[in-house]
This record gives structure tokens, sequence and C-alpha cells, in this order.
């Protein structure tokens, strides 16, 4: 049974007046999302099972894993996989990552003729070493030149299907080395749709706390398109806070609803100015990893891979409720759906929602010891044409699938 606690009244929510919205509805390009939440692209994370589960929760823009374009236009299996969406899904988000503006083009290209996308985000905020090493991610918007060049080509290739382009982005690469106000000025100039800051550098990777301060900058410095922010949001009382700190146009929630797809319940209330908040027991957490594991063995179409793909989410869904460590370890190494259903059923079903101890951080919180970049990136803002750099780069599409990261 999910619990819901309401928080202490307060004078307003004690008139009969209904509750007013926090914030309007996020407009992106032709779509007008009431809830103005984005379920943050996450490698490995945010696939069509788990999207379904967030959008049943709540109300936003949910978007898939990163699809690398060289890949999507290669027209491999796997990019096709990641582009799937739950059926009835609007609008339908995809993510790519690229580094060479005719390849995004062409994917972008690909995606708005096959009708396999209403809303294409472009990741230019990924740390991981193998991305940024090459050139991609987060290191690629300190080359101006060819930032503007990938965003152009995504931009005019979505343009006559009327398919808005967003852009994600870090603060830069390290703190010498800022982009995202550059970054936001240009993308904005290009027409992208809206941009979203994750308010940390790729040297910060997750560790500390994201600065918001630069969402309330960048927001003054991004005037025509909304600006989102990203980064810390824990709790639909993040999500406010963030508002009211940075006056962005709406958040972007990543690792806060690894095993708690009902985050998204507490942020559409929250900024539908109602103060509901969702706290289920452990009945209730089980029935949803049940569920969740259901949909990814269909969605995989193998019941072993989808087995594994839960395993990884396991410990997110039982975080602070009482369940023993030997059980715990099981349900992290089930191979079938009837193994899974034999440990669940050994679960305390009535067990309430344990407070504090379920809520918090949750996911990546290390840091990098150093963001690896080509050789000489940082040394200006454009790309020669030949030498290392331009052959790191032409190897970085290569390198950068499977990558989980942003
Ligand atoms: C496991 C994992 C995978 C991620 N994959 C991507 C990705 O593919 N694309 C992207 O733009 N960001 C990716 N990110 C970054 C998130 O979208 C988000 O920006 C970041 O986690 C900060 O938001 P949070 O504090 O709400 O988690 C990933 C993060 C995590 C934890």
């Amino acid at each position: 049974m999910t619990q819901t606690l309401a928080a202490a009244p307060s004078p307003a929510a004690l008139s009969p007046a209904a509750p007013s919205p926090v914030l309007p509805p996020l407009v992106i390009g032709p779509h007008t999302v009431a809830t103005p939440v984005v379920l943050a692209p996450m490698a490995g994370i945010t696939n069509a099972p788990f999207r379904a589960l967030c959008r049943e929760h709540g109300a936003g823009v949910f978007v898939s894993e990163m699809v690398t374009s060289r890949a999507l236009v290669e027209r491999t299996p796997e990019s096709f996989r990641l582009v799937a969406h739950e059926p009835g899904a609007s609008p339908r988000s995809v993510q790519l990552y690229g580094v060479d503006p005719a390849t995004v083009g062409a994917a972008v290209r690909l995606l708005v003729e096959e009708d396999l996308a209403d809303h294409v985000d472009l990741n230019f905020g990924c740390p991981v070493a193998k991305v940024t090493r090459r050139g991609g991610g987060a290191a690629l918007p300190w080359k101006t030149g060819l930032f503007t060049a990938v965003v152009r080509a995504a931009v005019t290739a979505a343009a006559p299907a009327g398919v808005p382009v967003t852009v994600k982005m870090r603060t830069g690469v390290d703190a010498e080395h800022l982009t995202y106000l550059t970054a936001g000025r240009i993308a904005e100039a290009e027409g992208v749709a809206a941009v979203a800051l994750h308010a940390r550098t790729a040297a910060q990777y997750y560790s500390g706390h994201a600065d918001w301060s630069a969402i309330a900058r960048l927001k003054e410095a991004v005037t025509t398109v909304p600006v989102l922010g990203n980064g810390d949001l824990f709790s639909a009382e993040d999500a406010l806070a963030m508002v009211a700190t940075t006056g962005c146009d709406g958040v972007v929630v990543g690792r806060g609803c690894l095993g708690r797809p009902w985050l998204f319940a507490d942020l559409a209330a929250a900024l539908a100015g109602d103060p509901t908040r969702q706290r289920p027991g452990l009945g209730v957490v089980a029935a949803t990893l049940r569920r969740h594991a259901q949909l990814l063995v269909e969605h995989h179409g193998d019941e072993g891979r989808g087995c594994r793909d839960i395993r990884k989410h396991v410990a997110w869904y039982l975080k602070g409720y009482p369940v023993g460590g030997d059980l715990r370890a099981r349900l992290a190494l089930v191979e079938t759906l009837a193994e899974l259903d034999e440990a669940l059923a050994e679960l305390d079903l009535t067990a309430g929602h344990p407070g504090a101890a379920a809520e918090g951080t949750r996911g990546r919180t290390s840091g990098t010891p150093r963001v690896a970049l080509p050789e000489g990136w940082l040394d200006d803002h454009d790309l020669p044409a030949t030498g290392p750099v331009a052959e790191a780069l032409a190897a970085a599409e290569l390198s950068a699938s499977s990558t989980s990261g942003g």
C-alpha cells in the first residue's frame, strides 16, 4: 500500500483555493508539457521499461539512453533498441551523442524521416575518459566552432519535421575552463528549443555538489528558450529549491529516481503546489521492482538479460527498507523471474516506509582525478583540420558506443 504523507498544512493549503503551480508548462518547440520535469538520460538505466514506470507515476519529458549517431547511421540493432519507445510515449525523446556534424545530421535525419523521435537531445555532458579523451562529450563545447557545427547540423536536419533539438551540457571541462555560457548562447542562436545544464564540470564527475548558481547565470544568458536545471535533485523539495534559487524553467532529474520512479509523482505534486508526497511501503516497492523486471525481460526479449539488468536496480529500490544482507545479495544475483519471485516472497511486505533512510543521495557520487583530453585540446577554441586532435575526434564516436555516462 502506498502511504502518502502530507506536510503540515500551510495557511494557503487550508484555504479553499486550489494550489497554484510553481512553474508554467514547459514548452519545447511544438510540445507543451504541463509538468516541467525531465527524466535525465542515463545510459544503462533510462530504457523504455524504466521510462514507462516513471511516466506512469508522473508527467514530463522522459529521455532515452544516449545513442551514438554513428551507430544509428550504421543501423546497428542495439542502437535501434536504444531509441525504441514504450507504446503511447509522447513526446518520444531520444538523446544523441556525436562529434561529427555530418554524422549527427544524418542520424537526426534518420530519426525524423523514419518517425522515431519527437524530440532530439544532444549530449555534451559526458565526462567519461574514453569519450573526453577523444574530444567528445563535455570536452566538445570547448571547441566552439565544432560545437556550433554539430548543433547546427542537428537543428537543420530536424527542422523539416518540426522536431525540436535541445542540448544537455556540463558547466565546463574544469573550473578553469568553463564552457556553459558561451555554449548556451551559441545553442540558442542556432535554434535549439531548450538548454539543460548539469551544474558540474567534467572534472567534478559526480563528486561534491552541483553549483546551482551556474544555472541562474545561464538563465540570465539564455533568454529566448527554456533553461533546465540539473544536478542533485533527490527530492521534490530539492526541485522546489532549485526553481526558487535559479529561476530555471524546468528540472532534470537523474540519480534521484533510481529505484524510486514514484519521485515523479512527488515532483508533479510539488510543482503543482501540492504538498502530497509518496511514501511507499515495502509491498509497493517489491511490486514495482517485480514489474520493472518483467518489463526488462519483455524489452530485451530474453529472461536472463532482463534479470541481469534488474540486478543493478535492487539496492536502489531497497535503500533504507528492512531487508537482510543475505536476501539483498540473492536479489542482486537473480537469473530468472522465478528466482526473483521466491526472493521477493521472503520480504516483509507489510513493512512501511522507513523515512529518511529511503531518501537522499543514490547512484554515483565519485570524482575523477583528472579529465582525459586530446593533447593540446585546451590550447585554443579552434579545431585543427589535421593532426592528433583531428584524429582523436575521428575515433571519438567509435569508442563512445556502450559508454555509460553523461
Ligand atoms: C548511470 C548514469 C548514466 C548516465 N548517462 C547519461 C547519458 O547517457 N547522457 C547524459 O546526457 N547524461 C547521462 N548521465 C548524467 C545524468 O543525465 C545527469 O546529468 C547527472 O546524473 C546529474 O543529475 P542528477 O544529480 O539528478 O543525477 C548519466 C548519469 C548516470 C548516473
